[in-house]
């Protein structure tokens, strides 16, 4: 009667649980305590796939918290598919509010995720996403335990308007703070206008990292097509939470697990993307997190591959728009489009819908050519990052497609040596010094200077900071310099529209080159070779070791002392080096 999955051995995970084949004893009780909320036995020894839903909203996680009402057509969807479901809480990660950064959760929400999907009686799980990190910690985890995902994203808030302007997450505060500092504004005005952004439930509205990892999920091939861009408050989002639901029992059906989905072409298809959309920067450390945990190895020269990619997507901070009218135009999949008929994109990639990524977005061109252009007549060439090194970092990223023709013309535009820039390194250990020297008239900054911060990786931090955006002094913004060139070891919104080098790696915590810099020294860029240097002898640097690390902050919980001992560098993902031994775990019965 009932229908058999295609599992190796033509049965559920569960029904080692709930059947427990020569353990009646531990069948019941695993059974028991479930009907204390009216499920019956029948239900659960039924041979139907037990789906879970990691529920990642709650008041903590205000970008998510959608997912909360969205559950109910996502469990609507599981039982009209024959599958029975179950809820289960995530650890929060609330980007913004998380101190001292909501990076050092998403290592966190990884492990109890795999430690869940492991250790529970679950055949399937449903993913809910937003917020920035609780994309990649899902699908890390998923992926680690290799159990039948799909990924549903909450989907942004609806488009922040003020005083008649379209206010974005992130790029509001990014404006108001400079206006503020140029005494243009009040800060009641700072206050409504970043409160402004923010009109429904939802995620970020801009194409941050929130955005950005979305969408990445949806072109990894772990989301419906179409997913990821539908405001949270539009109806379309409920209906895809139904879909959804029903979808995942199939997979479970069909034992349609993250390994035979992602592989070396679906993590290429996803850096093409972040370009083509002018994606967070934070997409560098995250997707390659993702692909380590699913065996798939990324070098700096695939990340080099996409810098030639266009933008094609008009949203902000790379452009003008927000979600709503990307969602309207097409959303993810009117991308793939475009990047389909440049060759940009491997069409042949697998997806969860049991189709090629291809398959999935035909006939799905967009029909707003103002948001969404062709790659032949883009908004602007090569949106992908450029990966530098240099004595100060063996691996760098800079996002180009933010570089505003003010900056390039002031610091790449000398005669007969376009791209380069030499300045004078003014250094701040971590985000405190910075605060409290920037303003300092002593530095003496001026417009020939490159702001460095470091202490602010993943060891130094700990978790890495988004900080290297860092405003240049008031005095100088008063001037009109709204941007000078920084470096760091830390990250930066995705939401920025600072072209930063950023996620330098290794950090000056870990012995990186940034450790041996100092006020004063030249520090020359060239945009067009991706070299990064301080113009100091390798004899002066070994001196200058005698120095020592500099100092960073002591760990505040158990937490942050365990991930400081297992974390990697950004440019290997920030993973928890050790975690990477322990793949394929669904298939590793737990004990009774
Ligand atoms: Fe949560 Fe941007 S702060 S999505
Ligand atoms: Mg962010």
């Amino acid at each position: 009667m009932s229908r058999k999955p295609a599992t190796p051995n033509g049965r559920f995970r569960s029904q080692e649980w709930f059947e427990a084949p020569g353990h009646i004893d531990m069948a019941a009780l695993y059974l028991e305590r479930f009907m204390n909320y009216g499920i019956t036995p029948q239900e659960l020894r039924s041979g139907r796939p037990i789906i879970g839903i990691a529920q990642s909203g709650s008041d903590l996680s205000p970008c998510n918290r959608i997912h909360l009402d969205l559950a109910q057509r996502v469990r609507e969807g599981i039982r009209d598919a024959g599958g029975i479901c179950m809820e289960f809480p995530c650890h929060p990660i609330f980007e913004n509010c998380r101190r001292p950064t909501a990076a050092v959760d998403r290592n966190l929400s990884f492990m109890t995720l795999v430690e869940i999907l492991h250790g529970y009686p679950l055949d399937a799980v449903v993913l809910t996403t937003g917020c920035d990190k609780t994309t990649p910690a899902g699908i890390m985890a998923a992926t680690a335990v290799d159990i039948p995902a799909i990924v549903l994203s909450g989907g942004p808030m609806l488009d922040g308007w003020h005083d008649g302007d379209l206010v974005g997450s992130g790029t509001v505060i990014w404006r108001s703070r400079r206006k503020l500092a140029a005494g243009e504004i009040t800060e009641d005005e700072f206050l409504e206008a970043a409160c402004a952004s923010a009109p429904s439930a939802g995620h970020c509205n801009t194409m941050g990292t929130a955005s950005t990892m979305n969408a990445v999920a949806e072109t990894l091939g772990l989301s419906l097509p179409g997913c990821s861009a539908i405001p949270a408050p539009y109806r379309e989002r409920g209906q895809m939470a139904y879909e959804t639901g029903r979808r995942i029992v199939e997979m479970a059906y069909e034992d349609l697990k993250p390994s035979k989905i992602l592989t070396k072409a679906s993590f290429l298809n996803a850096i093409a993307a972040v370009a083509a959309l002018g994606g967070s920067t934070n997409a560098q450390p995250h997707i390659v997190a993702m692909a380590r945990h699913a065996g798939v190895e990324l070098t700096p020269e695939d990340w080099m591959a996409a810098y030639d990619i266009p933008l094609i997507l008009n949203m902000q901070p790379a452009g003008k728009y927000l979600g709503e009218r990307f969602h309207r135009a097409g959303g993810v999949p009117a991308i793939h489009v475009e990047l389909l008929k440049a060759g940009m994109l491997d069409g042949t990639a697998a997806t969860i819908t049991g189709k090629t990524i291809a398959e999935n977005v035909e006939g799905r061109e967009t029909r707003d050519r103002e948001m969404i252009r062709t790659v032949a007549e883009p908004l602007m060439e090569r949106a992908g990052f450029l990966v530098l090194k240099g004595n100060l970092f063996d691996f760098a990223i800079m996002k180009t497609s933010v570089i505003s023709p003010e900056f390039r013309q002031r610091y790449l535009s000398e005669p007969g040596r376009e791209g380069v820039f030499e300045g004078r390194a003014i250094v701040f250990d971590g985000s405190t010094d910075y605060h409290e020297r920037i303003n300092d008239p002593a530095l003496n900054i001026d417009e020939h200077c490159i702001l460095v911060i470091r202490g602010s990786g993943p060891v130094g931090w700990p978790g890495s900071a988004e900080v290297v955006n860092m405003q240049p002094p008031d005095a100088l913004l008063k001037k009109g310099i709204t941007s000078l060139p920084t470096i760091g070891d830390g990250r930066q919104s995705g939401t920025a529209d600072s072209p930063s080098i950023l996620n330098a790696s290794p950090e000056s915590a870990v012995g990186g080159g940034l450790a041996w810099l100092r006020t004063g020294d030249t520090i020359r860029i060239d945009i067009n070779t991706g070299a990064c240097d301080m113009l100091v002898s390798a004899e002066e640097i070994e001196k200058r070791k005698a120095d020592g690390i500099p100092a960073y902050p002591e760990s505040m919980t158990m937490w942050q002392e365990i991930y400081r001992q297992t974390v990697g560098q950004l440019h290997t993902g920030a993973v928890m080096e050790p975690a990477l031994k322990y793949t394929k775990i669904a298939d590793k019965m737990p004990r009774h």
